[in-house]
């Protein structure tokens, strides 16, 4: 199948293929017309011989001679064969060809043959508890390899993450660690926001006031005077955080007095998030995974905290 942006990449394909193959045919009529000559006889100089001209060490001649019948077979035969697939598979710009083949749909029916194959041995994981899943190594196996090939990218292969991409493999949770929670993460995907909050807390000071308290929550504090005076301000955040900070799963809003940080800890990194906001986002993978290949990545991604 082509894309083609415009119409005359359907053209300049189409007409130079189609000429090169006229062009062959045309070379080999023409080619074939006259007769071969007998080159005992005209080595013997009893007959005239068609030379190219071309002379070697002294008396070795190049004839002009037509190719073997078998040859020109050969070329008749390629020839026949080039039409035919142009006409049968798409490869004259546009054209699609009349058998319907595709690359997407002989893609399409590969992995519908390997979803068809593999169906069995995903079936047995279908309805199994996550317990049972963790404890079976040969689930585990696939749930690590579909885990490398799909996650890891964003959460490091040791599934610990990095900034802006939360730590699987500890036991706290933006959504909750519930198997169910898990479960909606990979398959919906997840997308925490937190808008720009500068303007609600106030002046450059207000903020700095607030990062200070924002720190003294997981006992980090190093002013804690300003810190004191950033409590009031919090007031606009409690909203998501919680009056404590302790978060809210319900929109991933996390928890701000532990030690793990999302975006890390640091003043500059606190202030960052309040001028400008986050919006982290976890991709869907409804359309890409099973159920039961979810319910193994969850029962992985749970086993890899439940170690700590
Ligand atoms: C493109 C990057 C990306 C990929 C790929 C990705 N994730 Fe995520 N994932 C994220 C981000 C970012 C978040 C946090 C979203 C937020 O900040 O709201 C997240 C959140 C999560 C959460 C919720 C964590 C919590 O603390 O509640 C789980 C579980 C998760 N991902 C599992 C997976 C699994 C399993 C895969 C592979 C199938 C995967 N992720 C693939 C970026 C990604
Ligand atoms: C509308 C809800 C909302 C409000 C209001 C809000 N936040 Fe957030 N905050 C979030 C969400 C959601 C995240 C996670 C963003 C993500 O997943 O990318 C977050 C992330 C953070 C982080 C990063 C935490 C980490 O682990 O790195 C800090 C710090 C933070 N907020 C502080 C504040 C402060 C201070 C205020 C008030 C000035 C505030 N937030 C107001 C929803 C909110």
């Amino acid at each position: 199948m082509s894309d083609f942006s415009s119409g005359l990449w359907h053209w300049y394909i189409t007409i130079p293929t189609l000429l090169g193959i006229a062009g062959c045919a045309w070379l080999l009529w023409t080619m074939g017309k006259h007769r071969a000559s007998d080159p005992i006889k005209s080595i013997g100089g009893g007959e005239s011989v068609e030379s190219t001209g071309h002379v070697w060490d002294e008396d070795l001649r190049e004839l002009n001679n037509p190719l073997p019948r078998w040859w020109v077979g050969l070329f008749v035969i390629s020839i026949v064969f080039g039409l035919g697939y142009l006409a049968i598979f798409p490869g004259l710009g546009s054209y699609e060809g009349n058998a319907g083949w595709t690359s997407t749909g002989a893609h399409q029916a590969e992995v519908a043959e390997a979803v068809q194959q593999l169906a069995p041995l995903y079936a047995r994981f279908e309805q199994a508890e996550i317990p049972a899943l963790q404890a079976d190594p040969k689930a585990m196996g696939i749930a690590e390899r579909l885990f490398l090939n799909n996650c890891a990218q964003c959460h490091g292969s040791d599934g610990r993450g990095s900034k802006g991409f939360p730590n699987l493999a500890d036991t706290d949770w933006l959504y909750g660690g519930t198997p169910e929670a898990v479960i909606a993460s990979i398959t919906q995907g997840r997308g925490g926001m937190m808008p720009p909050m500068a303007a609600a807390v106030g002046s450059a000071d207000d903020v700095a006031n607030v990062v200070q308290y924002v720190l003294s929550l997981s006992g980090k504090a190093t002013d804690p005077a300003s810190a004191s005076l950033g409590a009031g301000k919090f007031a606009v955040c409690a909203g998501c955080h919680g009056a404590d900070g302790h978060g809210n799963q319900a929109i991933g809003a996390p928890n701000l007095s532990d030690r793990t940080w999302l975006y890390g800890g640091s003043v500059d990194a606190i202030r960052h998030t309040i001028e400008q906001g986050r919006h982290g986002v976890m991709p869907a993978h409804e359309s890409k995974f099973s159920s039961s290949q979810i319910r193994l990545l969850s029962a992985y991604v749970l086993g890899m905290g439940q170690s700590q």
